[in-house]
């Protein structure tokens, strides 16, 4: 027992509390549809993100940037409360989606991440028929009551993930024995069916190939017109093939934010430079 105790006093000397570093770049956007400030992430007393404020705007896409452990999948967590299933995980500021903080004790969770969905990095189809993989959510949250209501939506949210045509002969068969590509958009049309306003990607591309990857991320410019989408990813090119703004964090601090262009051809802080050229990561 001493001996933990020990062990945790020694890691939270090495990782004393330190100011957060200044935003560089313009966090704000008109209209937004997300609203976050001065978030704060803690795992037990360790802080994973500091003093992050950023606004995240309609019909965009948001990439967030940075080295391993900067505290990405944590922050985009945060968006849909995901982080609440980690008992050692507290968050502290405000996160208000459509100007109501979603961190408010009256918020129900449940359709809270209906209204804003997530794709994880690995596609994780329910070991069901490809059918109630996308007709199940809505039926649990009261969207569809008859099974032609049901068939609608499956075949609109599989048409929107562009997943349609390969398994519309075949809806019966598990989710599960689709390939990886087929599988993550089975996800995203998963995520579709509850229409949500907010689609959050963590790193949807990292398990599938350029070919699979190709297809999502056309699939990502096409969802822009309806969602609003965050979206985290290793892949340089891929944040400025599908992203209109950029954000790069940098050891739980959200250093600069800016258009996608700008990040990429004229970033403004010495660690972005360094990281999209390579120089770490
Ligand atoms: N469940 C957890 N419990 C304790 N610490 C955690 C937990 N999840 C993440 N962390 C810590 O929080 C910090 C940020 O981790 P996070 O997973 O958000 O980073 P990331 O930027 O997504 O990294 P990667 O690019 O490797 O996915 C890291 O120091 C990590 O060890
Ligand atoms: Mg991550």
């Amino acid at each position: 027992m001493q001996e933990v105790l020990k062990k945790k006093s020694g890691e939270n000397r090495a990782l004393a509390p330190r100011e957060s570093r200044k935003t560089i770049g313009n966090i704000n956007v008109q209209n937004p549809r997300m609203v976050c400030r001065n978030v704060n992430v803690f795992y037990d007393e360790k802080q994973a993100i500091r003093n992050v404020s950023i606004d995240i705007g309609r019909n965009e896409v948001l990439a967030m940037i940075g080295p391993s452990g900067c505290g990405k999948s944590t922050f985009l967590r945060c968006l849909n409360r995901m982080n609440d299933t980690i008992d050692s995980c507290h968050v502290t500021g405000e996160i208000l989606f459509d100007g109501k903080n979603i961190y408010d004790a009256s918020v129900d969770v449940v359709p809270l991440r209906a209204q804003i969905g997530m794709v994880f990095q690995k596609p994780n189809p329910f070991p069901k028929s490809i059918y109630e993989n996308v007709a199940w959510a809505p039926k649990i949250h009261g969207i569809v009551e008859s099974k032609s209501d049901a068939d609608e939506i499956v075949e609109s949210s599989l048409q929107k993930a562009g997943l349609w045509e390969e398994v519309k002969d075949r809806l019966d068969q598990p989710g599960t024995g689709l390939s990886g590509g087929q599988q993550q958009r089975l996800c995203i049309a998963r995520a579709i069916a509850v229409s949500p306003e907010v689609i959050l990607m963590d790193e949807p591309c990292s398990a599938l190939d350029p070919i699979a990857t190709a297809k999502i991320e056309d699939l990502i410019e096409e969802l822009r017109t309806q969602y609003t989408i965050a979206i985290v990813t290793h892949s340089m090119q891929q944040a400025s093939r599908v992203s209109q703004r950029t954000a790069f964090f940098h050891l739980g601090d959200l250093i600069e934010v800016g258009s996608t262009e700008t990040i990429f051809t004229k970033p403004s802080h010495q660690l972005t430079e360094d990281y999209i050229t390579g120089r770490y990561g």
